[in-house]
């Protein structure tokens, strides 16, 4: 059997776009870290901090005070040089040169993308942690960020509802998730959204303004429409442009809630789960539980490898799609 290397300073960065609870699992790989006497370095701005050697060695002090607070101390950024053989192996240079021997990803699956990468080309083991809030990552029941961010879009959603209800106006209303639908599933399903959009599923049109139309008779004034910025028709602005046509006579408003789904303190949740993994991958390192992206399943940590969990993606169930229909009549 080969074996395993002894991990004895680790870094972690924090990569794609940022999650609140990130600086949770931040927080919790630190301490772990060094509870298990590692060296832990903090990386900037993600994989472009590996190339510019922006690495700084961080002590229980250097996260104290951040459990609390939304983005990443440890910046991130989207990092193309890194997807080019020579930006890696400058990376793996600057890492050996502080002799960082294991390493923790937070991020999406472009994040998890290069890891995987990484891991195979070098001998530094990587550990991946699901920071993001589309929630498209399979192999966990929760991705860090998530539940934040679909709470901020719920809030807003329910004071559009104030307005919408005092106008009798159709609101359309986008919530991020270029790919991933399930901001606007979670958020439409718990504000009683007549209809939601999601890239994962095609919309048809006119089942949805035959849909209102019906509705209208009936008196069913109140009107939310949840689209997700990557649904078919383009976003909200266009599903806006395209209802208008059809029904010339509602009173049609759109309302795009862009990045503040991605900011502010994280829940109570994302702070917990961010916690576990966190302390979780920092535990994989050591028993040489290699090149995996943590999650938590029915309540148990889960291991997924980083090569299955850069191409399986979370999926939504048809009964999803079945309740809000039902729900919404
Ligand atoms: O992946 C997270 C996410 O917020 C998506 O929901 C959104 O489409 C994208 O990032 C926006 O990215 P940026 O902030 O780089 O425009």
């Amino acid at each position: 059997m080969e074996k395993v290397k002894k991990v004895t300073k680790i870094g972690v960065l924090t990569s794609g776009g940022d999650a609140p609870g990130m600086n949770a699992a931040i927080r919790a790989v630190v301490r772990t870290g060094l509870y298990h006497g590692l060296e832990v370095y903090g990386i900037m701005r993600g994989y472009a901090g590996t190339i510019d050697d922006d690495i700084h060695k961080m002590d229980s002090r250097s996260v104290a005070n951040i459990i609390q607070r939304g983005g990443t101390i440890l910046k991130t950024a989207r990092c193309k040089e890194f997807y080019e053989p020579e930006g890696r192996k400058k990376a793996y240079d600057n890492l050996r040169k502080k002799g960082i021997n294991g390493l923790v990803v937070i991020g999406g699956d472009g994040s998890f993308r290069g890891a995987q990468i990484f891991s195979n080309e070098f001998d530094i083991p990587c550990i991946g942690i699901p920071g993001t809030i589309d929630k498209d990552i399979a192999g966990t029941d929760f991705t860090i960020g998530f539940d934040t961010a679909a709470n901020t879009a719920v809030n807003a959603i329910d004071k559009i509802r104030d307005t919408a209800d005092a106008h009798d106006r159709l609101f359309i209303i986008e919530v991020m998730g270029r790919d991933a639908g399930f901001i606007a599933l979670h958020s439409g399903i718990a504000t009683g959204a007549e209809n939601i959009l999601i890239p994962e599923r095609k919309t048809d049109m006119e089942e949805l303004v035959h849909g209102l139309e019906e509705k209208e008779k009936r008196k069913k004034l109140v009107n939310l429409v949840v689209v997700a910025e990557g649904d078919d028709f383009g976003g909200a602005d266009e599903v806006a442009k395209l209802m208008r046509s059809r029904l010339p006579t509602a009173d049609i408003r759109v309302a795009i809630l862009g990045h503040i789904q991605r900011g502010g303190a994280p829940s109570c949740l994302d702070r917990l789960i961010a916690s576990r993994m966190g302390y979780s991958s920092v535990e994989c390192l050591i028993e040489g539980r290699h090149n995996v992206m943590v999650g938590i399943m029915n309540n148990r940590m889960h291991f997924t490898p980083l090569d299955k969990a850069v191409k399986a993606k979370q999926k939504i169930s048809d009964e999803w799609m079945k309740i809000v229909k039902i729900l919404a009549s």
